[in-house]
C-alpha cells in the first residue's frame, strides 16, 4: 500500500527544512505539554482496536469509523503468541497481518500507537505470551532473568524491524508515532523490589535502543526511566502526573466499559461519565487520551484469556463487537472531541488558571499570549446541578459534568447533555435454516490407547497439553470388592477431586456423573459427589477443561492448571481411598479434535448419525454438524446458542470461539451516570446467559452450504440454534436549538459553513434499512428519554407531520431545528428542542 500523499509531503518538507536549517526534526518528540509531531504540539484522541479481534475485511470500516468519530490515532497491542506459535516460526497472515493493519490506519490518514508488550494482559490467553516460553530452561517471566530478557528482546526486535522494513514509523514517513514496552509493570515491580526496578530499566533501555525515532511509553510504571514516558490507565486519570515535569500527561487506557466473564453480568459505562472523565483529564492539561476499547471485537478461537473471559469482547465500546456504531456513546464522544479540538491551540500553549466557582465547582481557563481563551467549567457534585457565575455570566452545570467554552463565553458541549442519536440494536431472525443436523458421540470407550501418557500421580495440565487443546483426560481405575456395604443397601461412596481449574466433568464407567467449575477469581475448586461404582473394576475419567489461560500477574512460569489433587473416594468400608498417587493415564484433547472433525475435509472421518434418529438432546460430549446458506444483506451475523450448554463452535473450519450459556449472576438494578464509576455499578443481563450470541464474520461464509460444527460438553438441543442478524430497530434523537449567542459566535469564527449552521436532528437507520414510522416527534419542550418521550408544555402541532415528511421511507434524514421549519415559534423566549423516535425496518425492494 502507498504512503499517503500528505505524509509523503510532510516527510519531504521535514527533510528540506532539516537540511537547510538543522533545526527542525522529522521524528516525533515530546515536551511537558504534548507529543510534538513535525514541530507541532498535538492534542490527540486515540482508540484501541485489536487487529486479531476482527477480520481483515472489517479493518478498513472500523478504522474509518474511528476517524469519523474524531480520533487521530488507532492503538493496538501486538500479540506475541499468535505471531510466534512455536519458537522461530512466525505467522503474520490473515487476522494476524499486523503490517496490513498498520497500513490500513495509514491509508485512513490516522496515526498509530503500537503497544508491543510483549506482555499485554488484555484478557488474552496467557497475557499474550506464547505457552512454549514457559518451557525455556531457567525462565522467570517479567523479571530480571536472562532467558526471559533474551526472548523478549528477540521478539521486540522482530516486530520493530518488521515495522521498519515497511517504513511504518513516523520518523520514516509512516503512521506510528508512539510505542509501548511492557504493560502495567509498576504493581509487579513493587512486589519484586530492586530486581523489579532493574528489569523495568532494562526493558526501557532495550526499547530505546531499538531506535524507532518515536517516543516509548510505559503505562502504570512510575519508575519509567528517561526518555520513556510513564502513562496512566484507569476509569479516571485526573490525578495523574508523569514522573518528570518535562513529560506530557498521557492516558493510555481510558476504559470505555469493561470485559465480561462467563457466569457474570455485562458491564456498561455511561457515556456521560466517560466524557466527564476525559474532559477532566484534558482540562488540567492532559493531551493524549486512548479509549480502551474503541472497538473491542471478538475473542475468536481459543484466544480469550481468563479463565472464563467470554468470547465476546464487546466492552461496551463506541463501536460494538460487530463493527456497528453504538449510539449515543460514539456520537457523544465525537462531539466531545470536536469541542476539545476547538480549544486545542489554547490548551497546548498555556497552563490553566484554576478558580473556584463554588464548593465543588471550578473553572479551568487557558489564555494564550495571542489572546485565545478557552475554558472548562466543572461540577464535581454528583448529586446536584449548579448555577455558577463565570466572567459575569451565569452557567447551569448538570451534576457530575463539565461544560466546554472554546471562547471562554459560549458553551459548545456539556458532558452530561447527550444530544446525539440513541440507537436500539436487536438480533433479528434470518431466513437461513440449519439443515441436515447430524451427531457423533465423542468416543470415550477407548481413552487409554497407545497415544496416552501414563504416570503414577497427578500431572499439571498445561505441562501435558502445552495448551494445544482445552481438554485433558485424567483416567484411573478402582477395584471394588463385592462385599462393600454400599453394594448391599448402604450409602454410595463420595468422590472428592480438588483441582486448580478451570472446569471438570466426571465420568464413571462412561457415564457423566457430574461437573464442577471454578471462577475467574478463584480458579481452585472441589468436586464432591456420590458415585455409582460397581463390584469389580471401575473406570474414573476426569475431563479437565481449561477455559482461557490467566492473563494477569507475574511469574507465569509458576502457574498451574488441572487436577492437582488430592483425589479420593470416601465412604468405602476401608474408609478413605486416596487416588492421588495411583496410576493415571492421560489423553490430550478430544478424539474429534485429533480427527479434525471441524473441517470440511475432516468430517468424513466418522459415521455421523442423523439428528432425527437419535434422541440425544441432553447427551454430553457430542459433536453436532449442520449446513446453512448465507442470508442476503450485509448486516452482521451471529449464532444464537441459547439452547446449548458449553463447548466450542466452528464454521467452515474457522473457530468462532468457546460458547457457554452460563447464567449471569449480579445486581442489575439500574445505573446512574453520576458518581465514581466502577464495573459493578452498571450491570446488565442478570438472570440470562452471559453470552448467547456468537459473532459469525460474513467473510468466513460462502453463499451456500456453510459447514457448522460444534462440540457440546454438557448437552443441549442443536435444532434450536439460529442464525440471527444484528440490526438497528429504533433510533432516537434529541437536539436543542442553539442559543442565539452561539450561532453568532460560530458564524464569526468559522464562517457560515453547513456544519456550524442551524442544528439538526439527524436520524440514521443502518444500511439496507429505512425509516418506516415516526413513533414520536415534538419541537418544543418534550420530556423523557428514548423509548419514553412525552410532550411537554410547549409543543409545535406540526412536529409529527414535518418530521414524517422529511424522514419516512429514507435511510437517513435531517430536520433543521428552527421556528420557521415548524410553522411558527410555539413558545417565544423559551429554549426549545426537537425529540424524535423513529422505527427502522429493512427496505422493501
Ligand atoms: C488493564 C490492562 C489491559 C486490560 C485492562 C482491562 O489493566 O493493561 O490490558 O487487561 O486492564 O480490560
Amino acid at each position: 500500500m502507498e504512503v499517503n500523499s500528505v505524509q509523503k509531503w510532510v516527510l519531504l518538507w521535514c527533510i528540506v527544512l532539516f537540511i537547510s536549517s538543522g533545526l527542525v526534526h522529522c521524528d516525533v518528540t515530546y515536551d511537558r505539554k504534548a507529543i510534538v509531531i513535525n514541530g507541532q504540539r498535538r492534542l490527540l484522541f486515540s482508540g484501541s482496536i485489536h487487529y486479531p479481534r476482527s477480520t481483515p475485511e472489517m479493518w478498513e470500516d472500523l478504522i474509518n469509523k474511528a476517524k469519523e468519530g474524531g480520533l487521530d490515532v488507532v492503538e493496538t497491542y501486538v500479540f506475541w503468541n499468535v505471531h510466534e506459535p512455536s519458537p522461530g516460526n512466525y505467522n503474520f497472515e490473515g487476522r494476524y497481518d499486523l503490517v496490513r493493519f498498520v497500513k490500513t490506519i495509514q491509508k485512513a490518514g490516522l496515526y498509530a500507537h503500537l503497544r508491543i508488550g510483549p506482555y499485554v494482559c488484555a484478557e488474552w490467553n496467557f497475557g499474550g505470551f506464547p505457552v512454549w516460553l514457559k518451557y525455556v530452561p531457567g525462565i522467570s517471566f517479567r523479571a530480571d532473568n536472562e532467558p526471559f530478557k533474551n526472548a523478549m528482546k528477540g521478539y521486540a526486535e522482530k516486530i520493530v524491524n518488521l515495522m521498519k522494513s515497511h517504513n511504518l514509523f513516523e520518523s520514516q514517513g509512516g503512521p506510528i508515532i508512539l510505542s509501548q514496552i511492557e504493560n502495567e509493570y509498576g504493581p509487579q515491580a513493587k512486589v519484586l523490589g530492586a530486581p523489579g526496578h532493574q528489569y523495568a530499566t532494562w526493558a526501557a533501555n532495550m526499547a530505546v535502543g531499538l531506535d524507532t525515532g518515536v517516543p516509548w511509553v510505559m503505562c502504570k510504571e512510575e519508575d519509567a526511566p528517561d526518555p520513556v514516558i510513564n502513562t496512566c490507565n484507569g476509569f479516571y486519570c485526573d490525578n495523574f502526573f508523569p514522573n518528570k515535569p518535562y513529560k506530557p500527561a498521557i492516558w493510555t487506557e481510558a476504559w470505555s466499559g469493561w470485559f465480561s466473564e462467563f457466569g457474570g453480568p455485562l458491564h456498561q459505562r455511561p457515556v456521560q461519565d466517560l466524557a466527564f472523565a476525559v474532559a477532566q483529564f484534558i482540562q488540567r492539561g492532559g493531551s493524549f487520551v486512548n479509549y480502551y476499547m474503541y472497538h473491542g471485537g471478538t475473542n475468536f478461537g481459543r484466544t480469550a484469556g481468563g479463565p472464563f473471559i467470554t468470547t465476546s469482547y464487546d466492552y461496551d465500546a463506541p463501536i460494538d463487537e460487530y463493527g456497528l456504531i453504538r449510539q449515543p456513546k460514539y456520537g457523544h464522544l465525537k462531539e466531545l472531541h470536536r469541542a476539545v479540538k476547538m480549544c486545542e491551540k489554547s490548551i497546548v500553549s498555556a497552563d490553566p488558571a484554576i478558580t473556584s466557582l463554588g464548593n465543588l465547582q471550578q473553572a479551568y481557563v487557558y489564555s494564550s499570549e495571542t489572546g485565545v481563551c478557552a475554558a472548562f467549567l466543572s461540577n464535581n457534585d454528583w448529586k446536584s446541578a449548579a448555577r455558577v457565575m463565570f466572567n459575569n455570566m451565569h452557567y447551569n452545570l448538570p451534576p457530575w459534568s463539565i461544560s466546554i467554552l472554546p471562547d471562554c463565553r459560549n458553551v459548545v458541549f456539556n458532558t452530561a447533555k447527550v444530544g446525539v442519536q440513541t440507537s436500539k440494536m436487536d438480533m433479528l431472525p434470518t431466513n437461513s435454516e440449519m439443515l441436515s443436523w447430524e451427531t457423533y458421540s465423542e468416543d470415550i470407550s477407548a481413552l487409554d490407547d497407545s497415544s496416552s501418557i501414563r504416570s503414577f500421580g497427578l500431572l499439571e495440565q498445561i505441562n501435558v497439553t502445552r495448551d494445544t487443546s482445552d481438554y485433558l483426560w485424567y483416567i484411573t481405575s478402582v477395584d471394588i470388592g463385592s462385599t462393600e456395604s454400599f453394594l448391599h443397601g448402604g450409602e454410595l461412596p463420595t468422590l472428592i477431586v480438588e483441582t486448580t481449574g478451570h472446569a471438570m466433568h466426571v465420568f464413571i464407567n462412561g457415564q457423566l456423573s457430574g461437573s464442577a467449575f471454578g471462577t475467574r477469581k478463584n480458579r481452585r475448586f472441589v468436586f464432591k459427589g456420590k458415585v455409582n461404582l460397581r463390584a469389580g473394576s471401575n473406570r474414573i475419567a476426569l475431563l479437565s477443561v481449561a477455559v482461557g489461560l490467566p492473563n494477569i500477574g507475574g511469574h507465569f512460569e509458576t502457574w498451574s492448571t488441572g487436577v492437582l489433587g488430592p483425589v479420593a473416594i470416601q465412604g468405602l468400608d476401608q474408609g478413605k481411598w486416596d487416588l492421588s498417587w495411583a496410576k493415571w493415564t492421560y489423553q490430550v484433547g478430544l478424539k474429534g479434535e485429533a480427527m479434525n472433525l471441524v473441517s470440511t475435509n475432516g468430517i468424513s472421518a466418522v459415521d455421523w448419525m442423523q439428528g432425527s434418529l437419535v434422541a440425544q438432546k441432553q447427551q454430553p460430549l457430542t459433536w453436532h454438524k449442520a449446513y446453512f446458506n448465507t442470508p442476503e444483506g450485509d448486516e452482521p451475523l451471529a449464532l444464537d446458542m441459547s439452547s446449548m450448554g458449553k463447548g466450542q463452535v466452528w464454521i467452515n473450519g474457522q473457530s468462532i470461539g468457546r460458547y457457554w450459556t452460563a447464567y449471569a449472576t449480579g445486581d442489575c438494578n439500574g445505573c446512574q451516570y453520576s458518581g465514581t464509576f466502577r464495573p459493578p455499578k452498571c450491570q446488565l443481563g442478570c438472570g440470562e446467559p452471559t453470552q448467547k450470541w456468537y459473532h459469525v464474520p460474513r467473510s468466513w461464509l460462502k453463499p451456500t452450504q456453510n459447514l457448522l460444527v460444534l462440540f457440546e460438553e454438557l448437552g443441549g438441543d442443536p435444532t434450536r440454534i439460529f442464525l440471527v442478524k444484528r440490526s438497528v430497530t429504533n433510533v432516537c434523537s434529541n437536539v436543542a436549538e442553539y442559543h442565539p449567542n452561539i450561532k453568532n459566535w460560530q458564524i464569526e469564527n468559522y464562517g457560515k459553513t453547513e456544519e456550524f449552521h442551524l442544528p439538526k436532528v439527524r436520524i440514521h437507520c443502518a444500511p439496507g434499512q429505512s425509516i418506516s414510522s415516526i413513533k414520536f416527534a415534538s419541537f418544543g419542550t418534550p420530556l423523557g428519554t428514548c423509548g419514553s418521550f412525552k410532550q411537554g408544555t410547549c409543543h409545535a402541532p406540526d412536529s409529527h407531520a414535518v418530521v414524517e415528511k422529511k424522514c419516512l421511507g429514507r435511510q437517513t434524514c435531517a430536520v433543521t431545528i428552527s421556528n420557521s421549519n415548524f410553522g411558527e415559534d410555539p413558545c417565544p423566549n423559551v429554549l426549545k428542542r426537537l425529540s424524535v423516535e423513529a422505527h427502522c425496518t429493512p427496505t422493501q425492494n
